[in-house]
């Protein structure tokens, strides 16, 4: 899907995109249908009340395995965003040790970066596969002007013409892959040692080796490899000379500010209730820290400063203790639209397994595929293994869907072992009555199954 076909979805069509992943969650799937397309509107609106629209920040609330990162990562990729997901308590307060809080900045800029430079790369790629085969021709079929000929009498220039047109037709048809030659390969200088920076520099986005290799000289090395590996290697190179890197940088940074997604995990972790002592202080901390970057302020990045005005920033935690009304209330404010996740209901999994573009049991029968098995499953046992997931789920705990992952693993053990060697039928039918075998007394025992499943 291309940029601009993504960013012109409209609500309803991004909600469509979305239901074929995620199975309910209505709410928040509009919720964000809406937050991303009024950044395409106001990308429509004249300057300077364009500036003054802010994006409509959203929390995510809701128990654990019901969709919350799922939803934010389908949104990112629907709407060819660049996106990064964090935690929020991988972060500490300035001054403390540990992840200061710009570097998500920092990460959605290197995230912006090589999805441009991806783009690219694809887009030179013709160009550069070219290039990479005339490098090629040049090796095996040397020209007679450099003075190694292979030609056995009679070096003109004709004989030479005929010799690069048959070696390209067989360089096309892979006749050559095998063959092993000698290349200058281009490697920087460097010092075999370990550079270590001050304390921080890695955050700051300084490379300290990457910035040494850049002032020392190049040297070439002599390698044998094969025709496959040098064209591999050719193309890459080719396609780095054929591709502007201030420019990429230059669109990345506004691609990240004008559609960059920030996902902020576990928000509710950091929200304290009440007394600040202790542990609670640093979250507040954080949540200070946090608060001028989601307010909108420039970060510097290896690349340049990226401004986070228009940053579309997702929160999402359980707020099982803590409420978002914990949060203080500047951060609060920032985060305006609340959406609430509901728990996952036995009909929700049956549908989850059966009915999305990745569902599990789609991907199980697509792995015994590889092996000539079809993998059946009948109606009621899906009903059987939904059943068993929303009993586990309420007796031992409540994990949601991530609970359907591990009561396949469990039912399905004994095939994924015993395939190939030791089946005989080419379709394998898993019924009702094969998943209450396999997992009826494990669901029945709590202490079993708070192991097992
Ligand atoms: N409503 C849903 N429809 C389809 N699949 C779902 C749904 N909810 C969860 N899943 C699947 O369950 C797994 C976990 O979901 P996800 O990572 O979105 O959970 P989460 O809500 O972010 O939980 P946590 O609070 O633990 O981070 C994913 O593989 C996802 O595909
Ligand atoms: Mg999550």
């Amino acid at each position: 899907m291309t940029l601009q076909s993504a960013t012109m979805l409209t609500p309803r069509q991004i909600v469509a995109e979305l239901d074929k992943y995620i199975i309910g969650q209505q709410e928040a799937k509009r919720a964000l249908a809406i937050a991303l397309r009024n950044r395409w509107r106001r990308q429509q609106v004249e300057s300077p009340l364009r500036e003054e629209i802010m994006p409509n920040n959203i929390i995510l609330i809701g128990p654990t395995g019901v969709g919350k990162t799922e939803l934010a990562r389908r949104l990112a990729r629907l709407a060819g965003a660049p996106f990064v997901k964090v935690e929020a308590t991988k972060f500490t307060e300035v001054g403390y040790v540990g992840r200061d809080v710009e570097s998500m900045i920092r990460d959605l800029a290197e995230t912006a970066v090589a999805m441009v430079r991806q783009e690219k790369t694809a887009e030179k790629r013709r160009e550069a596969a070219a290039a990479a085969e005339e490098r090629l021709l040049n090796i095996l079929v040397p020209s007679p002007a450099t003075g190694i000929s292979f030609e056995i009498g009679g070096s003109s220039m004709d004989s030479y013409m005929e010799r690069r047109a048959d070696v390209r037709y067989r360089l096309s048809k892979g006749e050559l892959d095998n063959q092993v030659i000698e290349i200058e390969v281009s490697t920087p200088q460097l010092p075999m040692m370990q550079v270590v920076g001050p304390i921080g520099m890695d955050d700051l986005g300084i490379n300290l080796q990457e910035m040494l290799s850049r002032f020392l000289p190049k040297t070439s090395k002599r390698r044998k490899v094969t025709v496959a590996q040098a064209r591999a290697i050719f193309e890459q190179e080719e396609a780095e000379k054929l591709i502007d890197m201030d420019a990429v940088i230059r669109e990345a940074l506004e691609r990240a500010e004008t559609m960059g997604i920030v996902f902020i995990d576990e928000i509710d972790k950091i929200a304290s209730r009440g007394q600040t002592a202790g542990p609670d202080v640093s979250r507040e901390g954080v949540q200070r820290d946090l608060l001028p970057i989601v307010e909108g302020s420039t970060v510097n990045t290896k690349y340049g400063p990226l401004r986070t005005d228009h940053v579309l920033f997702i929160a999402s935690g359980a707020f099982h203790v803590s409420k978002p009304s914990d949060l203080i209330p500047e951060l609060q404010g920032r985060f305006p639209i609340r959406v609430e996740l509901h728990s996952l209901t036995e009909q929700d999994f049956v549908k989850i397994l059966t009915l999305p573009e990745n569902a599990l049991i789609k991907q199980y029968r697509a792995l015994a595929a590889t092996e000539g098995i079809e993998l059946e499953f009948t109606a009621d046992a899906i009903e059987e293994i939904a059943a068993i997931a929303a009993r586990v789920n309420e007796t031992v705990s409540n994990i949601g869907a991530r609970r359907l992952h591990t009561i396949l693993t469990t039912l399905l053990d004994d095939i994924l072992f015993n395939t190939p060697d030791a089946i005989e039928e080419r379709t394998v039918t898993i019924d009702a009555s094969y998943v209450r075998r396999k997992l009826e007394r494990l669901a029945q025992d709590v202490d079993l199954s708070k192991f097992m499943l």
